[in-house]
């Protein structure tokens, strides 16, 4: 399937309950091209509402560290684990998560990123290991196939306590150098 048979499948889904209360299915955004992958959770409410990744609160606050360390959003691709905002921004049921991560399977098929970062511990429980725990494996790369995984702590849990900013930014910097390594 190509990138936008993907797309409009994923915007047709049926397959778990959320699709019944979701303004958009927020598929992903970026370069095909991209080097570097984010995956997410899921849409909150200002995605839901306008079809796009990370663009609100969380989002913005991803945008700062983006800069801080030079890197465009452009050039990357952003996509969650669920396509589809779960109400009142409840954690994604393990079900609706299997129904969903095919898409996101195909998605990385098709844009083979270098690195993937997941933001955040669901992302990173489930794409990891299952007994990830963010607050003591951010920050470590581990090598799967053709690409190295990581994951960095999910920007609205920075939003609740700033104090995890620094490592953020330390993190932030480390995908940053092993982007440089990787285009050397
Ligand atoms: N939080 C996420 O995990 N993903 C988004 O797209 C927005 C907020």
């Amino acid at each position: 399937m190509d990138f936008e048979a993907l797309e409009e499948a994923c915007k047709a889904c049926t397959k778990c309950s959320l699709h019944q209360t979701r303004t958009n299915c927020v598929f992903g955004q970026g370069s095909r091209d991209a080097v570097l992958m984010f995956v997410g959770e899921a849409p909150g409410e200002k995605e839901d509402l306008s079809g796009i990744p990370f663009v609100g609160p969380a989002g913005q606050h991803l945008n700062k560290f983006l800069a801080a360390v030079g890197i465009d959003r452009e050039q990357v691709y952003i996509a969650n684990i669920l396509k589809c905002r779960p109400p009142h921004n409840r954690d994604p049921l393990p079900a609706e998560q299997d129904c969903c991560i095919e898409y996101l399977r195909a998605q990385v098929k098709l844009i083979q990123p270098k690195i993937i970062a997941c933001l955040g511990r669901i992302a990173a429980m489930r794409l990891i290991t299952p007994d990830f725990k963010i607050t003591r494996d951010h920050g470590v790369f581990h090598q799967r196939g053709n690409f190295l995984i990581t994951a960095v702590y999910h920007p609205s849990a920075l939003l609740r306590d700033p104090r995890k900013n620094e490592d953020m930014y330390r993190d932030m910097k480390a995908i940053r150098q092993k982007l440089d390594e990787l285009e050397k």
